[in-house]
């Protein structure tokens, strides 16, 4: 096996709200694969707000590699599970090579479908929106849906999810040509830019008759106007509060509604994306033919090359992506 060098990216410094630039650092590294390794050459990481808290509590550790899922290409390798030209997923983006073992790659095999789509929509993302929507929400058909973040990765599926089960589905988002995109291309009922309006207001006119699953993604504020507005019996699984996650120990603004749950019997509930694994085969195969028929549709944001993705994550929370924010690393060649 022959040698090449890696660039990586490294946190040098815990950043205290938004991060910048200077708490990254690209650092070169020469890869050495030896017995029984194989060698990836990364095409595409994917970049989420969970990666956020974890630099300032500590998770990420200083002058390191940072992790991240990610999909690349074995070039080299000295194990016969992955052979030369093999694609596989793993956790270990923010570098554009990969050294390992071989134990902690999954092999993908792509349907036609464009490679992306697996660090997304046919991935953890689109799981998350299922089994979130559907399991945690306990969604029925032809409720009234509220998603935040809706122009985002996971937003964007639980809103088509939603329209699919017949619901009627109001979304929020950061910007105007969000909104028109959750209106024309997604197919969402209502839509509103939370920048410029009063939340609890609109949902009131998207939504008048309440909320029976708010699917959220942002907290603070969105949970406040949300909460008031929920219907008996009415679901809150509780996906991400991506409003906090700059805030030290990503503590959200404070909520003054949740009264409301008391009489309408109101359930909020947290969830992680594992807990949805022996759903995988239906939520494939769902996907699938809901992609086939045209009834979800998804967007990426790509940003080029490894210098790119600090960048791509202060874009990712400052709202920049539309759907779902990747980095491509190298070419597939
Ligand atoms: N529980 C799980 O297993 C799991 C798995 C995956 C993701 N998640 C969570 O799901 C949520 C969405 O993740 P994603 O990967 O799909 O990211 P995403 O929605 O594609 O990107 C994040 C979006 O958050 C919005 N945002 C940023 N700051 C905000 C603020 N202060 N108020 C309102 N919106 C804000 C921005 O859109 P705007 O332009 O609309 O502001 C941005 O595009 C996150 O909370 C994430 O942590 C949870």
């Amino acid at each position: 096996m022959s040698k090449v060098v890696s660039r990586e990216i490294h946190l040098t410094s815990r950043p205290d709200g938004m991060p910048v630039p200077e708490n990254f650092k690209l650092v070169e590294k020469t890869l050495g694969p030896g017995e029984d390794e194989v060698l990836v050459r990364n095409l595409y990481m994917s970049i989420d707000p969970a990666m956020r808290p974890p630099l300032s509590n500590g998770q990420t550790p200083l002058d390191e590699p940072m992790g991240g899922g990610a999909i690349g290409k074995v070039v080299d390798s000295d194990n016969e599970s992955y052979p030369v030209g093999c694609y596989v997923q793993h956790r270990f983006g923010f570098r554009e090579y990969y050294l390992s073992k071989g134990d902690d790659l999954q092999v993908v095999k792509p349907e036609g479908e464009p490679l992306t789509t697996h660090l997304h929509i046919l991935g953890g993302t689109g799981l998350t929106a299922y089994g979130g929507l559907l399991v945690t929400g306990e969604l029925k058909d032809g409720e009234n849906v509220f998603v935040s973040a809706a122009a985002g990765a996971v937003g964007s599926v639980v809103g088509q999810i939603a329209r699919i089960k017949g619901c009627r589905v109001a979304g929020s988002c950061g910007s105007d040509e969000k909104v028109e995109y959750l209106l024309d291309e997604l197919g969402f009922d209502y839509a509103f830019n939370y920048k410029t309006c009063s939340i609890a207001k609109e949902l009131h006119i998207g939504l008048p008759e309440g909320i029976d699953v708010y699917f959220e993604n942002v907290g603070g504020k969105h949970l406040d106007a949300a909460c008031g507005q929920m219907r008996p019996l009415g679901r809150i699984p509780v996906c991400g509060m991506v409003s906090a996650y700059n805030n030290k120990g990503a503590r959200s603004e404070g909520v003054t509604t949740l009264s409301n749950m008391i009489y309408n019997r109101v359930t909020m509930k947290g969830f992680v994306v594992y807990e949805f694994a022996h759903l995988r085969d239906q939520f494939l195969s769902d996907m699938r033919q809901w992609m086939s028929e045209g009834k979800i549709k998804y967007r990426e944001t790509i940003m080029q090359g490894i210098d790119q993705a600090p960048l791509a994550l202060i874009g990712l929370l400052g709202g920049e992506n539309t759907g779902k924010m990747l980095v491509q690393l190298a070419e597939d060649n």
